[in-house]
């Protein structure tokens, strides 16, 4: 039986017979001679059939099209002329499928590529893209399970909200009313009291018009929780697990790095040691660079990836941002009373990528604090629970994965860093 391997080992096995096997990326030819360009999903490579070799099958060879598959055979040689160096003299062709003329061209408008995502899912930047997602997502198990961390999961519908009412999806759930997720952070506060350090990836949805190239309405959720942490432990974590996941990249994604034209000096740039405002020094920076902003204002997106901007380029931590922005949830720092003992973590060109808190784990603050926002937790008063029996320090972060694998692609939306994305106007396909 024929051994085949990847268009990337016969390259680099550079000489000798060898056999691959894939979809047509590009065709041409004459009456005399076929060239295809084979795609698999680790390279391309350049494959020349002579029709004097191949006269009984020239009928079909002739009638290949773009995305058709085949398995082919031949010699491989150091080709400077070929797309990727090398090319493929065929002694055999087995055409597996004849494609049908494939309808994406580069003349495709977004909406018409949106149309035919499950088709432009080949295209090797999204090949790339996906890869490197796939990495994203392992690098960011393996941190937590080396690290002691369990994972647990929490139901994606649930009678209560956790976020916040508006962005919120109803569904019908017989004859009652569900919500799809929108944090696993209500129940994972209350699993650390079993297990101690958890954490999750999970789809979270969140019901929000704003059509940005940041915000898709179903996005991967990599959330974080640990008793005994505090803010310093959690934005340390938060560090880690960043820093962990690109070394994993760069070891393991080279060559999607390059397809995708990465610089990839700013990856290696990322060593930790991230940057560490407050608010406060937030905002004076941002007047200081024109912004219109005052103190007490919650940062736009343009602020957000303004501050990574204007330190460095890099990843900038901001905390103690004033409570009447934050949650009921989030701690109060004892040392800059009215603001709170929590963080996001900006990156450059995209903005804020992990939000985190060390959480208030007092019952009767936390009672306060909604009654001053006039709010009643109605059916998610079990998520106090966590406050009345055993209450702990604990602290936890969410990272959007969508956000970090687009700022590794170096991407301009987090739209090309999900397989799918959905939006409030893109529920197909
Ligand atoms: O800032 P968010 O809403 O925080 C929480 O949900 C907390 N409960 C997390 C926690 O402490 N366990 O969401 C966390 C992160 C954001 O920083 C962002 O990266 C991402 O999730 N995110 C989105 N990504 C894509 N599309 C959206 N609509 C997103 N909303 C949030
Ligand atoms: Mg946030």
């Amino acid at each position: 039986m024929t051994k085949f391997i990847s268009v990337n080992e016969a390259i680099n096995k550079k000489s000798g017979k060898v056999a691959v096997r894939g979809w047509v990326y590009r065709e041409r030819g004459s009456n005399k001679m076929k060239f295809i360009v084979l795609r698999d999903d680790t390279n391309i490579i350049q494959c020349v059939l002579k029709r004097e070799k191949f006269e009984k099958q020239w009928g079909d060879i002739d009638k290949i099209l773009i995305e058709s598959s085949v398995e082919i055979e031949g010699t491989i040689k150091e080709d400077k002329r070929a797309p990727t160096g090398f090319e493929i003299s065929v002694s055999k062709i087995n055409i597996i499928h004849i494609a049908e003329v494939f309808p994406i061209n580069k003349d495709l408008n977004e909406e018409l590529l949106g149309d035919r995502r499950h088709l432009w899912l080949r295209s090797r930047k999204m090949t790339a893209a996906m890869k490197i997602r796939s990495t994203v997502m392992f690098a960011l198990h393996e941190y937590m399970h080396k690290n002691g961390f369990t994972e647990i999961e929490a139901p994606s519908m649930s009678g209560t909200t956790s976020e916040g009412g508006s962005d919120t999806f109803e569904v019908k759930y017989f004859d009652k009313k569900a919500y799809l997720t929108q944090s696993w952070q209500f129940y994972a506060e209350n699993f650390i009291q079993a297990v101690g350090k958890a954490y999750a990836m999970a789809p979270s949805f969140r019901a929000e018009k704003s059509k940005t190239p940041w915000h898709v309405t179903e996005f991967w959720h990599f959330e974080v929780e640990g008793a005994w942490m505090d803010l310093q432990d959690d934005m340390k974590l938060a560090e880690e697990c960043i820093v962990y996941t690109i070394q994993k990249i760069l070891k393991e994604n080279m060559n999607e790095l390059k397809v995708l034209e990465v610089d990839v000096s700013m990856l290696k740039k990322v060593k930790g040691r991230f940057k560490i405002i407050t608010y406060d020094q937030a905002i004076k920076k941002l007047k200081e660079k024109g912004h219109k902003i005052k103190h007490g204002d919650d940062f736009g997106s343009a602020e957000e990836r303004g501050l990574a901007k204007y330190y460095g380029n890099q990843f900038v931590f901001v905390t103690n941002y004033p409570l009447s922005l934050l949650k009921f949830y989030h701690g109060e720092d004892s040392k800059r009373p009215g603001t709170g003992t929590n963080f996001n973590l900006l990156a450059p060109g995209v903005g804020e990528m992990v939000d985190g808190s060390q959480r208030e784990p007092d019952l009767n603050k936390i009672v306060e604090r909604l009654k001053k926002i006039n709010m009643d937790l109605g059916a998610s008063d079990w998520y106090l629970d966590s406050r009345r029996y055993g209450s702990v320090p604990h602290a936890g972060f969410g990272l959007g994965v969508e956000r970090f694998a687009a700022w590794i692609c170096g991407f301009d939306t987090i739209k090309d860093a999900i397989p799918f994305p959905r939006t409030p106007t893109r529920l197909y396909p």
